[in-house]
């Protein structure tokens, strides 16, 4: 199982190969970066986990050299947000050429992998690997996810704070569905595996869904420049790849949240789609994960008016967001 890091020297980078480090499921790790790369790479090779690391820098044809026989491959790459480049749109300008150069070094060179998304906007450079895929002939959309697990984390931290007890947090499961950006992020508390208190009046409600919505403002402005979330990315990253490892390794029953394309009926899009009104190509919904990466991209489920509501409501931005990184691979700007 090798698994490569792309952004491996980065806030999210480093402690994402970290972790990925001390995942004995992991036989094989590569770090990429276009900095610092070696030595991150020989610093987590003194850990006594079995997998092997190496780094590269785009030298050489390091990045080739990177992904030469992935299966999993994780893209944390690019600027985060900082002061001035505020919202996850902003980002685009930079980080769609970043996610595009590096899609094609995987198209050519690993078609196979399973792509996992971090950088930013998710919304749209979900769609730039995608394209670019299909620019290459390689499609697959069974493949290329893009990793919402923070929003899913942040609902499981915060719920289990308002039921005021945080021992209960890695419990709590919370379907946060949409995209990943503000408004287009849709936590469903009506399913939460633990219920809110009935007390919870309206307003309490809302600064809820409001704080699992822009929880990730909470960490920019706590870090005053310096940056967006990292650590709990670097933890939620590779929550989301032990899925996938796992799920490939033929474990049954794996269901995650994460934002996909629903190109394919027999996965379930179309049903999803249907449900949606809407005839978008990616959305988030938990999926069922199995050898081939999306086994099953379940519907809503029950979900109360409100929610409903919420969904309408991220519909336009989402569908914009996907269409800028359409747009971007058809049209470079
Ligand atoms: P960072 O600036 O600390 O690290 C980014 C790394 O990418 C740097 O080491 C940089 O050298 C590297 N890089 C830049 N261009 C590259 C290229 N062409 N090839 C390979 N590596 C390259 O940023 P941080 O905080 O690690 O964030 C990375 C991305 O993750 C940002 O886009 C951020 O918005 C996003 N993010 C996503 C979240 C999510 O929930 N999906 C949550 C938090 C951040």
């Amino acid at each position: 199982m090798k698994a490569v890091v792309l952004g491996a020297a980065g806030g999210i980078g480093q402690p994402l190969s970290l972790l990925l480090k001390a995942n004995p499921a992991v036989t094989e790790l590569a770090l990429y970066d276009i900095v610092n790369s070696p030595g991150v790479a020989v610093d987590l090779s003194h850990i006594a986990t079995p997998s092997k690391v190496e780094g590269f820098l785009p030298p050489d044809d390091g990045l080739k050299k990177a992904l030469t026989g992935a299966n999993v491959v994780v893209i944390p790459a690019g600027i985060p947000r900082k002061p001035g480049v505020s919202s996850r749109d902003d980002l685009f300008k930079i980080n769609a050429g970043i996610v595009r150069d590096l899609a094609t070094g995987i198209a050519t060179t690993a078609p196979k992998a399973f792509v996992l998304v971090i950088s930013n906007p998710v919304n749209s450079t979900v769609p730039i690997v995608a394209e670019v895929f299909k620019k290459h002939g390689v499609f697959d959309p069974k493949r290329i996810f893009g990793v919402t697990t923070l929003d899913v984390v942040r609902a499981s931290t915060f719920v289990s704070e308002i039921l005021g007890d945080r021992s209960l947090s890695p419990s709590v499961s919370v379907p946060v569905v949409g995209g990943h950006s503000g408004v287009t992020i849709v936590p469903l508390l009506s399913q939460s595996s633990h219920p809110l208190p009935a007390s919870l009046d309206a307003s309490a409600l809302d600064g809820l869904i409001n704080r699992i919505q822009f929880g990730g403002d909470e960490v920019v402005k706590a870090k005053d420049g310096a940056g967006s979330a990292t650590l709990s990315m670097a933890y939620a990253g590779a929550e989301f790849a032990g899925k996938v490892i796992r799920a490939v390794k033929g474990e049954k029953g794996i269901v995650a949240p994460t934002f996909v394309n629903l190109a394919s009926d027999k996965t379930g899009g179309d049903a999803l789609k249907k449900e949606l009104g809407k005839d978008l190509e990616y959305f988030s919904a938990p999926v069922e994960l199995g050898v081939d990466g999306v086994a099953k991209i379940h519907g809503l489920g029950k979900i109360s008016p409100a929610e409903k509501a919420l969904v309408e409501a991220a519909l336009p931005e989402l569908s914009a967001n996907i269409e800028k990184g359409i747009a971007f691979v058809e049209v470079p700007k």
